[in-house]
């Protein structure tokens, strides 16, 4: 750590990048940019959500415009809808306004909707230009790296996307003091699920530092942070395509995303279906012979951040059941779910039955 930033590494290759975690940073936005010689003559892009660009887009602006760079900032409306083929189109309408040119680079200001939309900008745009990553929320520690950029299908989420690496992350502890407390709460279960797959020390501190996390202490999210973008680092540093490894970076998804798809985008937030379906897998856990302490302690501490652990009563199993079989992750007619045999360790299993599947969803409903 230098200067009271935490400084991580994303190690692949030549395309390995760097995650810098602190208070202050954006206004060293642009002095990263010279740094790293990206080209002045070549414009930028910020893509910003509505809901944070009059709070922390100007800063980035200034200090890029100290630094020479010639910036555009194009404002997204919040929500998940944004993440869409119509909003493709607009955004790189707007770089060609802006005359991004084939160095330029798209900055991401906002949280995973933002990072997976203008990533696939980057990733698209004249078959690729730079990107940068600026998240605003807790969950986004998760988004920003690894590369995942996608844009949503009506039929299913995440369906239309690429594998596209930033150049860096900067991650300002300062813009998270606006969030909403639903998605304080969201985003820490997502730093809670790395901790499931990976941590169990982190786990307990996670469950220790509950109270501190939820005020926002700098020093507690930092930590936080540092640790949930490490594993995520560690993983993807090996398995950048999701061959096998990263796959287990899915604790959750296939109840999660199939909920968060049933319920309407936008009723239960990402990171509230993730953390549902986190319940659900360790009752799974359970199913294969494994600890039922496993589930006790995921579902406790979900609780404890105040994380929903049951979906709404009027949303169907059959519905449900449905959007699994559109997910990604269904594959050669078999659902494919990551089982935690302990806290801190999974497994890929695509031997669930599905009767089980049925079973552990109606479970997780309101009432029961
Ligand atoms: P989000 O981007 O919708 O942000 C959540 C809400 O917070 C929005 O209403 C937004 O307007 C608001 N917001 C953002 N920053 C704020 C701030 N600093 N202050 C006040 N309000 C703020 O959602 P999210 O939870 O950050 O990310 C969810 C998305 O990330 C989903 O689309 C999910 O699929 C994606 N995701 C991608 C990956 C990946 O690897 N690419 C991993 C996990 C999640
Ligand atoms: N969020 C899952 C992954 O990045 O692979």
């Amino acid at each position: 750590m230098a200067d009271g930033v935490l400084e991580l590494k994303v190690d692949l290759g030549e395309r390995s990048y760097p995650i810098y975690i602190g208070s202050g940073l954006l206004d060293g936005i642009g002095a990263r940019f010279a740094e790293r010689r990206f080209p002045v003559k070549s414009p930028v892009m910020i893509v910003a959500d509505e809901a944070i660009v009059d709070l922390y887009a100007e800063k980035v602006e200034k200090s890029l415009d100290a630094a020479g760079y010639k910036v555009t900032t194009v404002v997204v409306p919040s929500g998940e809808t944004s993440k869409s083929l119509e909003m493709l189109d607009e955004l790189i309408g707007a770089a060609l306004q802006a005359g991004l040119d084939r160095k330029s680079t798209v900055i991401a200001l906002g949280g995973g909707v933002i990072g997976d939309l203008a990533g696939f900008v980057a990733a698209t745009y004249m078959r690729g230009v730079r990107f940068v990553q600026v998240p605003t929320t807790i969950l986004a520690h998760d988004s920003s790296v690894g590369g995942k950029v996608a844009v949503n299908h009506r039929l299913a989420k995440n369906i239309i996307g690429a594998f596209y690496q930033p150049e860096f992350v900067l991650y300002d502890l300062d813009t998270l003091a606006s969030l909403p407390i639903r998605e304080v709460r969201a985003g820490l279960s997502e730093v809670v699920k790395h901790g499931l797959i990976w941590n169990a020390e982190f786990v307990q501190w996670c469950d220790d530092n509950a109270e501190r996390l939820l005020s926002l202490d700098r020093e507690a999210l930092g930590y936080a942070l540092f640790e949930g973008c490490k594993v995520k680092a560690t993983v993807v540093s090996q398995d950048e395509r999701e061959n096998d490894l990263r796959a287990i970076l899915n604790l959750g998804h296939t109840i999660g995303h199939a909920l968060e798809a049933v319920a309407g985008y936008g009723v239960l937030v990402h990171g509230e279906a993730i953390a549902i379906g986190m319940v659900g897998s360790a009752r799974l856990a359970a199913k294969f012979g494994y600890p039922p302490r496993i589930a006790e302690v995921t579902e406790a501490l979900f609780r404890k951040i105040g994380s929903p652990v049951r979906f709404p009563a009027d949303i169907g199993t059959d519905d449900i059941m449905d959007a699994m079989m559109h997910d990604k992750k269904f594959q050669e007619g078999m659902m494919v779910f990551v089982v935690p045999t302990d806290i801190g360790k999974v497994e890929i299993r695509n031997d669930v039955p599905s009767s089980w599947v049925r079973e552990i969803v109606d479970g997780l409903r309101e009432g029961k």
